[in-house]
């Protein structure tokens, strides 16, 4: 029985999120994008869907990068105007069961024990389909903003989000023991404060002496994403993902990067799959390949050069403005995210890009590729790119809102269950059952989180004396 594909949806609190231009067509709600209507609409979509879960991507700064300026994003909505990708999060929660939310946070602009709260917050009132897409940023307009003078260097910023990740373990899974909280009504206990632990982390960049402000929720850690690919990143990623998202152009080439990566997860002492593997796809699906043909070329004409290269210079550094539009790209290390600029070098040696090939493929769909036919086509085509480039699903982003993801839930998802790809209903109720089986809640043993597990039972505790005190004892000293 061939493997299940996990469907996930890929969106933003902007009106253009990977299709620049694409807000002009006169069928695309992108532009409601600051309504809740839209998200708790969306969000019934994909439950219906079965999709595993929303990514909700996010930066913290303005692609300023093409032309040394804002102002082409912001002529063209290039993921400027943005919201906080938080704050819909509770109402889709509302209008769903089970849908998982995956949300993007730059750590590199977080304090652990503020944003630990955070999610715990929100795997409560998720009951459980949290995950966190954990991102180190690429942006230098985000640094300048954010009490910095200019990004920290690529690699150390991988080195504060490995510290960070111990923080937030200690956190989620260490401070609080299980059956800490007893709200026990008759003797007026809510939490017993010996089973509630400090975690004392003094580190090179963080100090977090106390204890975690929530109660243990039900996944405790949230759902592990990650993103980025370049070595460093993939160190990263092999160390703490449970999903890492991969940009794609071709399954061959993709191929390379999951193997790699599950060999460093095998390094880093996990199971080859102890991660599933996403890849961003766009699909434009209609009844028959000729309809959907027609829809992409009308999709097509409201693609904006600019916007492409608006985007590409503030994921990879690089001002395509200062290149001849059909000079070759020659990979630099720069000190954005490298992942976007080995793609377009050094990635696939059979093929060059030069700025005009790489404005016309990011036209729709950013770095990955736009699937475009009948149902059958379009299922043909994700069962190929995830069977050849060893994947365990796909993220899917949107030519237009809610419309691609509408075509996709009512046309793909049924061919694709048909041929027992996608789930029928879905097994468990929280995010990480979805990536790990039925069951499996709590982060895998083999989960560098899980060494926090109980880590400080019986030691230090806010009851402030030995661990061996009862609830009672510490109510009679007052
Ligand atoms: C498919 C994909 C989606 C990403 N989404 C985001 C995002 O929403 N926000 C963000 O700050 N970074 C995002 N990133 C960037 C990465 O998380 C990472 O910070 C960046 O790629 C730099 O890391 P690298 O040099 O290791 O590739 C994404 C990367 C990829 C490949």
């Amino acid at each position: 029985m061939a493997r299940r594909i996990s469907l996930n949806a890929f969106d933003m609190t902007t009106p253009s999120h990977q299709s620049p231009g694409l807000w002009r067509h006169p069928e695309n709600r992108a532009d409601t994008y600051n309504t809740i209507g839209y998200w708790t609409d969306l969000a019934k979509t994909l439950e219906k869907g079965t999709f595993d879960a929303l990514f909700l991507a996010d930066v913290l700064g303005v692609y300023d990068v093409y032309k040394n300026s804002s102002a082409p994003a912001l002529l063209d909505a290039d993921q400027v105007p943005l919201n906080d990708p938080f704050l819909q999060i509770s109402a889709m929660a509302a209008v769903t069961r089970n849908l998982g939310f995956a949300v993007t946070s730059a750590l590199t602009y977080e304090q652990p024990y503020a944003l630990a709260r955070k999610f715990s917050t929100l795997d409560h009132l998720t009951d459980g389909r949290i995950g966190w897409n954990v991102v180190t940023s690429y942006l230098e307009s985000a640094a300048r903003n954010l009490g910095m003078s200019r990004q920290l260097d690529h690699d150390a910023r991988y080195d504060l989000a490995d510290e960070f990740m111990e923080v937030v373990y200690k956190l989620w899974e260490g401070s609080w023991d299980d059956g800490a909280v007893v709200k026990d009504r008759a003797r007026g206990v809510y939490t017993d404060p010996s089973k509630v632990h400090p975690i004392n982390h003094h580190g090179r960049y963080f100090d977090v002496p106390g204890i975690h402000l929530s109660e243990p929720s039900a996944q405790r850690t949230p759902a592990i994403f990650q993103a980025g690919a370049s070595p460093r990143g993939r160190t990263f990623g092999a160390a703490h993902a449970e999903g890492i998202f991969l940009n794609a152009i071709r399954p061959e080439i993709t191929r390379r990067s999951t193997d790699a990566t599950r060999d460093a997860l095998e390094e880093a002492g996990r199971p080859r799959d102890a991660s599933k593997f996403y890849a961003l796809v766009t699909a434009v699906v209609a009844d028959s390949d000729a309809e959907a043909e027609r829809l992409h070329r009308e999709y097509r004409s409201y693609s904006s050069r600019e916007g492409a290269l608006t985007f590409y210079g503030g994921w990879s550094g690089l001002d395509l403005s200062r290149y001849a539009s059909d000079e070759e790209l020659k990979y630099l290390d720069t000190n954005a995210a490298r992942s976007a600029l080995s793609i377009f070098t050094t990635a696939d040696p059979s093929r060059s890009w030069t700025p005009n090939a790489i404005a016309d493929y990011l036209g729709i769909g950013g770095i990955g590729p736009v699937l475009v036919g009948s149902p059958e086509t379009v299922a043909d085509e994700i069962e190929r790119w995830v069977d050849v480039a060893g994947l365990d699903g796909i993220n899917l982003a949107y030519a237009i809102t809610p419309g691609s993801f509408e075509q996709f839930a009512d046309l793909v998802v049924p061919e694709l269950r048909k041929r027992g790809r996608v789930w029928d209903k879905y097994q468990g109720s929280t995010l990480r059952e979805y990536l790990s089986g039925e069951g499996n809640t709590r982060v895998a043993d083999d989960h560098p989180a899980a060494a926090y597990r109980g880590a400080f039972a019986g030691g230090p505790s806010a009851a402030g004396a030995a661990a061996t005190d009862t609830p009672d004892a510490v109510l009679a000293r007052g």
